[in-house]
């Protein structure tokens, strides 16, 4: 059993500003009309398809059956692909990812894979949560299921690095680091978070019984209540964003 899934519609409702914030990634991109791009982690294909109205040619994968269901209803190229076990060689131009990498606890492996399906003098431009990106969550998440006597570092699916390590690991592949940025985005959610952990949380109480999770879910909102809720009561949460641009070199 996965211990994430997807489901399209209530990553829609929850998570939509997830590829309206990573819109302006496109612009660092820059895609020319007829290059070939890979959109790595494309989810439901909303960025893809922004991709294809640029006039270059994407091919858009993700480890989520379902996301990619949900890009191909869309009309889009997408496929079932692990990220950090691709095959592809000098076929792309430019490589793209928003709000993927996180996901992959072996960069190492997914760098690599870039860096063999880039031509010479392709890039590969991306954003993804950075160090201490929502630490809050991951605070009150590991108090919560602390105190049920579950380890959550153990269980912890997420690969949030500070600039230093991402640049190294780059750089170690042979990429030169144009641009590399740490920020913080606080960022609004339209509902409660309880929604929002339910989306991105399930990795933490997969081995929990199922008749658990609405009150560890109720715990974690209740220790999240002072520092994700502002005065007028709306929740908030504690994104940090890692922005880059790596060039391989054209020889
Ligand atoms: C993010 O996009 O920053 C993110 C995704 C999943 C969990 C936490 C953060």
């Amino acid at each position: 059993m996965p211990k994430q899934t997807w489901n399209p519609d209530k990553y829609a409702r929850h998570a939509g500003f997830v590829a309206e914030l990573g819109g302006d990634l496109i612009e660092m991109l820059a895609p020319a009309r007829g290059e070939m791009i890979l959109d790595l982690g494309c989810g439901d294909g909303a960025l893809t398809a922004k991709l294809l109205s640029l006039g270059c040619r994407v091919l858009a994968i993700d480890s989520s059956a379902e996301q990619v269901a949900a890009a191909a209803a869309r009309n889009l190229d997408a496929q079932v692909v692990d990220a950090e076990a691709m095959t592809y060689e000098a076929a792309f131009e430019g490589v793209f990812s928003n709000a993927a990498l996180h996901w992959m606890k072996r960069p190492e492996a997914v760098i690599d894979g870039v860096w063999r399906a880039l031509r010479p003098a392709g890039r590969f431009v991306g954003e993804m949560g950075g160090a201490r990106n929502v630490q809050a969550v991951v605070d009150a998440v590991t108090k919560v299921l602390g105190e049920r006597g579950i380890d959550a570092v153990a269980c912890n699916p997420w690969f949030f690095p500070d600039e230093a390590t991402y640049r190294k690991l780059l750089q170690d592949q042979g990429f030169d680091v144009e641009f590399m940025q740490l920020f913080p985005r606080p960022t609004p959610l339209d509902g409660d978070i309880v929604h929002w952990l339910k989306l991105f949380t399930q990795s933490f109480v997969a081995d929990v019984d199922e008749s658990e999770h609405e009150g560890i879910y109720s715990a974690v909102s209740a220790q999240l209540e002072t520092t994700l809720r502002d005065d007028d009561g709306n929740w908030f949460v504690d994104y940090v964003r890692l922005r880059f641009k790596a060039i391989k070199p054209a020889s």
